[in-house]
């Protein structure tokens, strides 16, 4: 009988996960210390979303900056210093022009290279991990730094708790590297996919130029970000399951040969119920937003990092990432765990993995 955790062999060309790093800033924002700023409590936080804790930014720390740290860490547990391109994930850029990448490139000594932003909200890193293989597989780059960054902080209200507690700053990084599918960290597909009818569900409703050209006055309160969470959770859970089974199907992987479920870490009843969609358990889904909340594009790379670290994530086992976000937008991508060694920044625990 096959192994289903070994792939038979496959000579195709793919992208291939060499190396991964994360980094958060210092400063945690704990529900209590939300709790004394706004009118919600530890027990609504945690029961409705499962989030304890996240990470801010001090004032004066940008995107890029973490961009930067993860960017850094990745290129080392990769153990390279040189990449033909960089592609960063992000919804709060430095600044609305230029793209944020080109800038992270040249702070990381990487030269000339093509360096571009994605813009797909929480989805972003499947997107940026997508758009880094097509490059892979078109001959245009044989290495490619992808990385998923914000700063949520600088665009919530914080005075609005439907979103500032939810949200958390961070970074993640990978290395895709030209090789075969049949070698462990070979992206084996990808289910991508948006929905625009409901653009408005996930918003900062100004600060573009449908705002300007209307010739309406800057207002403040229309650069927070705003979310309508009921509707997006509903969208939430039919999405990243309709987008996991269709890549399953393809990749001819049944659901309960899923080892490891790296959904985007929005809400852990959101990751419950797309594993229960999936027919794979609950226990195979991986929980990071308990210590880090919902960090968007940089959701992923962190989850695939700290279940790592926590020995949850083991090379050889099958590996199902999923997302979705504003957009609407979502994607899924597979792959069997390599044997790399992640190389994290997290203030309040320990690094084992760096090497
Ligand atoms: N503290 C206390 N009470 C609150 C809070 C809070 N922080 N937020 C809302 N409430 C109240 C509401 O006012 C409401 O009160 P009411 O019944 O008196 O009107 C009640 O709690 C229930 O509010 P809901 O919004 O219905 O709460 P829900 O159970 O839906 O949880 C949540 C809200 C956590 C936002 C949930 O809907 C969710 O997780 N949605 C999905 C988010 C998501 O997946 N995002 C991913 C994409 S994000 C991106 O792309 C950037």
């Amino acid at each position: 009988m096959t192994d289903p955790h070994r792939p038979e062999a496959d000579a195709r060309p793919a992208a291939v996960l060499r190396g991964l790093g994360t980094f958060l800033p210092p400063r945690v924002v704990t529900n209590h210390e939300l709790s004394e700023r706004m009118d919600t409590s530890d027990e609504w936080i945690r029961t409705r979303t499962g989030i304890r804790e996240r990470y801010w930014v001090e004032p004066g720390t940008a995107t890029g900056d973490l961009a930067v740290e993860a960017g850094a860490r990745a290129l080392k547990s990769a153990g390279v210093d040189t990449v033909d391109a960089v592609v960063l994930a992000t919804t709060t850029p430095d600044h609305p022009c230029p793209a944020t990448a080109p800038w992270v490139a040249a702070r990381l000594g990487l030269g000339r290279v093509p360096a571009y932003d994605i813009a797909a909200v929480c989805a972003g890193f499947v997107y940026a991990l997508a758009n880094a293989a097509g490059l892979i597989l078109a001959g245009v780059a044989d290495r490619v730094l992808v990385i998923g960054a914000e700063t949520y902080s600088s665009i919530l209200d914080p005075a609005d708790r439907n979103t500032a507690v939810i949200f958390g700053d961070g970074a993640g990084a990978v290395v895709l590297e030209a090789g075969r599918a049949d070698e462990p960290g070979a992206l084996l597909g990808f289910d991508l996919g948006s929905d625009g009818g409901q653009h408005d569900l996930i918003a900062i409703p100004g600060g573009g130029s449908r705002q300007r050209s209307g010739g309406n006055p800057p207002d403040p309160a229309g650069s927070y970000f705003t979310m309508q969470g009921k509707r997006v959770f509903v969208q939430a859970v039919t999405s990243m399951g309709g987008s996991s089974r269709a890549l399953l199907e393809r990749l001819g992987w049944a659901g309960d040969t899923v080892d490891r479920l790296v959904g985007h870490q929005a809400n852990v009843r959101i990751l419950h119920a797309v594993a229960d969609d999936l027919g794979i358990d609950r226990e195979r889904a991986i929980v990071n937003l308990d210590r880090v909340g919902n960090t968007s594009a940089a959701s992923i790379p962190l989850a695939l990092a700290d279940a790592a670290a926590a020995g949850d994530l083991r090379p050889g086992e099958r590996v199902l990432l999923t997302a979705f976000g504003g957009g609407l937008a979502w994607g899924s991508t597979a792959l069997v765990w390599p044997d790399i060694n992640p190389n994290r920044h997290h203030p309040t625990r320990p690094e084992r993995w760096t090497p």
